[in-house]
């Protein structure tokens, strides 16, 4: 399937007031901005970066979804009310994941090159959850309302809070063993991944 055709499914599967195509075209801040992007991400490709960066924020006054054209976006990702998104420039967001408005996919300010998220297949990162720092956000993985999310969250779980904890293992036979275990094994290997303590 091409762009449109998945832009228009993962709207019609997420939500049931979507009726028809137009409709989507018209009303969907995210399917516009998400089109949009595979536009300036080509110029941005094609080392036309300016004029990259001069689309991407054109787009942003009228969606206000911000997207940075170097951002990697698979097609059939679905974007919700969207206002206030931001994704950095070496953000990846892979297919079937789904974005609210306020999410931010950013910097820590701490990191070169590689500094912006990786969001896996199908996951649901809510309202105004900020995403920080270049973390993966596993496959169908669930990150909560207003979760601030510094470290890597392994996929199939829910992750919510400040500093966001894991609070639900979907498909474990012993959920709550299970919770306590991989927030261990997660804070472990952030530290060994920062070099220790
Ligand atoms: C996280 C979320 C996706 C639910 O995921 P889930 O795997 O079904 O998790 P549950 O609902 O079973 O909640 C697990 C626990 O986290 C708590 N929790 C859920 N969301 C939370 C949040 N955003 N912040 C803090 N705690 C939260 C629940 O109360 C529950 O606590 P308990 O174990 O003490 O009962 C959902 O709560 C959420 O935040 N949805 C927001 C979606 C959104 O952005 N909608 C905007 C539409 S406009």
């Amino acid at each position: 399937m091409g762009f449109w055709q998945e832009a228009f499914a993962a709207v019609k599967e997420n939500d049931p007031a979507a009726r028809y195509n137009l409709e989507i075209i018209l009303t969907y801040p995210g399917v516009k901005a998400l089109a949009a992007h595979k536009i300036s991400h080509f110029l941005w490709q094609h080392d036309i970066k300016l004029l990259a960066r001069v689309h991407a924020q054109f787009w942003r006054f009228l969606t206000q979804i911000e997207i940075h054209p170097g951002a990697e976006i698979a097609n059939g990702v679905f974007i919700d009310h969207g206002s206030g998104l931001v994704i950095g420039e070496t953000a990846v967001v892979e297919t079937g994941v789904k974005l609210y408005h306020g999410v931010t996919l950013g910097g820590t300010g701490k990191d070169t090159g590689k500094r912006h998220p990786s969001v896996r297949r199908g996951a649901l990162i809510s309202a105004h959850s900020q995403l920080l720092g270049p973390i993966e956000i596993g496959e169908y993985a669930r990150v909560g309302a207003s979760a601030v999310v510094t470290k890597d969250v392994p996929k199939r779980v829910t992750v919510v809070g400040i500093p966001a904890k894991i609070v639900r293992v979907h498909g474990g036979d012993t959920p709550e063993r299970n919770c306590a275990q991989l927030e261990r094994e997660r804070h472990v290997s952030f530290y060994d991944h920062m070099g220790g303590i």
